[in-house]
């Protein structure tokens, strides 16, 4: 314990104790708050509460630091593959070689997705938003594995673990060939966990997949930058959901939907709109900075601004670097790179921006890149969703085995106080 708060409230004096994270991160521990004083915090957005004690991920959003279990994400995203930082996400330690074999080999045994499951695909139009079919596609496996639900050993949960690892991307590559009216296909498990994925997107019919170097470590690099990023909105709603011990694939489903609004995950679609729509309107950027700062306009510019980072986000400096690259090195010149560039340089001068210190996020960069990839606009969030999944079921993980109890804020009530019931005819 490192100190104590002081409140005084009503002439009595009370002691909450200050607890420290390994960062030397302080909190109040207000546990005993209520009961002792009668008194709730007001937090609306969570901007001051921290809702557990995790050991997964530290972020510094002053300093600009994201790490993984200790490990930066600087390293991890030159030095690691994607299966192995979910691993490491997911247990706590980077794998052994066996270990790692063996986790892939688990996932492969998986790597089926229940032939009725294409039927419930079918029954969702073409022009379905993928996260939205993906979500439902998600929390639909638990009927072709009820086991899943009962998670109370650590085998179990393992168990589920492999398996949703196995069939999500089964499930991402089948939302996106729907829209495209690609017959849907499965893996080839002699590839690696990423080229799996790419291939299961990409193969055409009567074509010979070609596999592209460049775009796959590109395509790892982005999902470890999205592995993981404590407890943001889509992963506190896995941690809420899971805390009722619904199960991990409903969780993760609750997860995905959280992450589809534009003011979370839906921003790298939304970015990359505004963007066409910025070129498409002759490249006005100057135009379109005036109504974000307008506000009387509800336009703000997406891909800029972060809860948590109030300098710079780490990712986005990894991911501006890695589109260069990617586009550098697949020969593509793309104008909405231009516009990106353009709108950057003025928000990080203009006072507005300066001001409230709002910096291109990773979103702002990253749909960039997946549209060098030839994924589609609307596979973005989808994509944001696939990287994510190490970090929900490590988050989910973390909350079950320490037992946290189910997660269930207050309020402070501001309605009608009571009063008599006034029938129909009197209204
Ligand atoms: N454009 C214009 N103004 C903005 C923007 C923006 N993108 N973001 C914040 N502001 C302004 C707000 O209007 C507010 O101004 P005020 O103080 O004059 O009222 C001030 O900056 C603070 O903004 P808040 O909304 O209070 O900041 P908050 O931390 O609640 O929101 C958020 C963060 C949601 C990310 C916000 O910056 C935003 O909407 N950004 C655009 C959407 C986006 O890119 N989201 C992706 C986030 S990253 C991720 O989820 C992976």
């Amino acid at each position: 314990m490192a100190d104590k708060a002081i409140l005084e409230y009503q002439g009595k004096r009370y002691e909450l104790p200050v607890v420290k994270g390994t960062e030397d991160e302080l909190a109040i521990d207000i546990k005993s708050l209520r009961a002792n004083t009668g008194l709730i915090t007001l937090d609306p957005g969570y901007k001051n509460t921290g809702s557990c004690s995790s050991s997964i991920t530290f972020l510094d959003g002053e300093k600009g630091v994201l790490r993984y279990r200790g490990y930066s994400i600087e390293e991890l995203t030159v030095k690691a593959e994607f299966l192995e930082v979910a691993y490491l996400l997911i247990f706590g330690e980077l794998p052994n070689k066996d270990q790692l074999q063996r986790f892939h080999g688990d996932i492969k045994q998986e790597s089926h997705v229940d032939e009725e499951m294409k039927k419930i695909l079918d029954g969702f139009p073409k022009s379905a938003h993928p996260m939205g079919v993906l979500s439902s596609l998600t929390s639909a496996l638990i009927a072709f594995n009820p086991s899943s639900v009962d998670v109370r050993s650590e085998e179990a949960m393992y168990n589920t673990i492999v398996r949703i690892l196995a069939k999500f991307p089964v499930l991402v590559a089948w939302a996106m060939r729907k829209r495209q009216g690609l017959p849907l296909d499965y893996g080839d498990d002699n590839l690696g966990y990423v080229e799996n994925l790419h291939k299961m997107m990409f193969k055409r019919p009567n074509k010979e997949y070609q596999l592209n170097k460049i775009v796959i470590d590109a395509l790892d690099q982005l999902l470890i930058l999205h592995a993981d990023h404590e407890q943001n909105c889509s992963t506190s709603t896995v941690r809420i959901t899971g805390s009722s011990h619904a199960g991990l694939f409903v969780s993760l489903s609750a997860g995905i939907s959280a992450l589809w609004g534009p003011l979370h995950g839906g921003a790298n679609q939304a970015v990359l709109e505004m963007l066409e729509a910025i070129h498409e309107d002759g490249g006005d950027t100057d135009k379109y900075m005036a109504k974000a700062k307008d506000k009387d306009d509800p336009f703000r510019l997406m891909g800029f601004g972060h809860r948590v980072y109030k300098n710079f986000d780490p990712r986005a400096r990894i991911i501006k670097k890695a589109a260069d690259e990617v586009l550098n090195d697949l020969g593509i010149t793309d104008p909405i790179l231009d516009i990106a560039k353009g709108l950057e340089k003025v928000a990080l001068e203009d006072p507005y921006f300066v001001e409230r210190k709002l910096y291109p996020n990773v979103d702002f960069y990253s749909g960039i890149i997946y549209r060098a990839l030839g994924i589609p606009v609307e596979m973005f969030t989808v994509m944001f969703a696939m990287g994510r999944l190490p970090g929900w079921i490590a988050q989910w993980r973390e909350m079950r085995l320490n037992k946290e109890p189910i997660g269930r804020p207050r309020q402070l009530y501001i309605g009608a106080n009571d009063r008599p019931f006034v029938p129909l005819k009197k209204r």
